[in-house]
């Protein structure tokens, strides 16, 4: 097996070579997102199980992509629409999922560390599709293809982090992936939303946003996750807008040719405004064409392709 693990539950249990491998293989598989027909029969008979207990668009819709672009059957199954409204446990909904067939179980779930709960308990690989405020290193792995899409390496980089840093396992997954990809990291927000483990995952951290800013390959402005904070974190959104929006005059404080990231979806106005968002130095829709190609590389390797996926 490619893949050290039959799961992907966070960049935390990858080596650098395994990104890298998932990074060369998504370039491969990116070559084939721009076929006028994007089928390969790579994946034939094997299944690919969405299992959702939180919103989402991007990564859900984009690991179904993947997988029908792979001819892997699918299975879409959220928490709202299913026996999980019952009273069904998470072990006993993966299992079922596991006996009618599931090769592998995608989960998004609000609890921090409920993927490496179902991967020991089921035999399917696992996904982690985000977990609580732990990972999302599928996001993190479509964000490292991107910048070194761009950039043509991570490794001596700058890449600012801006937002609800907290909350966000796309920070999380972010800052491990890169750091252990060479890149120096630096997050900025409000105080109250920087958590204490920063500088143990090898990040620098700052209340301010423009010095984080400065002389930045790249700028990645996350979401302020409302719905996971509790009151009174910051003054309010406006506030936060006028303090730490990324706006035309703070992007200019980072290097001519910086990219401007967002895992989605996006506040315009509040973390990042539309002028920057829809400009020249926006990869934001690229990220999310890439998360297609990434996801059929992860899929490929867990079940077991070796080569360069075409
Ligand atoms: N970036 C991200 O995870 O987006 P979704 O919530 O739409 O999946």
């Amino acid at each position: 097996m490619p893949l050290k693990s039959k799961d992907v539950l966070g960049l935390k249990e990858m080596e650098p070579s395994e990104i890298e491998l998932v990074l060369d293989t998504a370039a491969s598989m990116r070559d084939i997102l721009g076929r006028t027909i994007k089928k390969v029969p790579t994946l034939r008979g094997r299944t690919v199980v969405t299992l959702f207990y939180e919103a989402s668009t991007r990564t859900r819709a984009s690991f179904e992509l993947a997988a029908k672009y792979l001819s892997a059957d699918t299975i879409s199954v959220t928490a709202a629409t299913s026996s999980v409204q019952k009273g069904e446990t998470l072990k006993d909904t993966a299992r079922t999922l596991e006996v009618m067939g599931a090769d592998v179980v995608v989960m998004r779930h609000p609890a921090s560390g409920a993927c490496h709960f179902l991967a020991s308990r089921v035999r399917a690989s696992v996904v982690n599709g985000g977990d609580g405020t732990h990972e999302h290193p599928t996001q993190a792995l479509l964000d490292m293809f991107t910048i070194r899409r761009h950039k043509g390496r991570l490794k001596g980089l700058v890449v600012a982090i801006v937002g609800d840093i907290y909350h966000s396992r796309v920070a999380r997954s972010n800052i491990i992936g890169l750091v252990k990809m060479g890149a120096e990291v630096r997050v900025a927000g409000p105080a109250t939303l920087l958590p204490p483990c920063l500088e143990e995952l090898g990040a620098r951290a700052y209340s301010r946003v423009e010095p984080a800013l400065e002389g930045a390959d790249v700028v990645m402005a996350l979401r302020l996750q409302l719905e996971r904070q509790q009151r009174g974190l910051f003054p309010s959104t406006r506030e936060y807008a006028r303090l730490y929006g990324i706006d035309r005059n703070r992007l200019s404080l980072a290097r001519p040719d910086a990219l401007l990231m967002h895992p989605g979806p996006m506040n315009r106005g509040v973390e990042v405004c539309s002028y920057v968002a829809d400009g020249p130095a926006s990869v934001i829709e690229e990220q999310v064409t890439n998360g297609v190609a990434v996801r059929m590389a992860l899929l490929y390797l867990l079940l077991g392709g070796g080569g360069d996926g075409s």
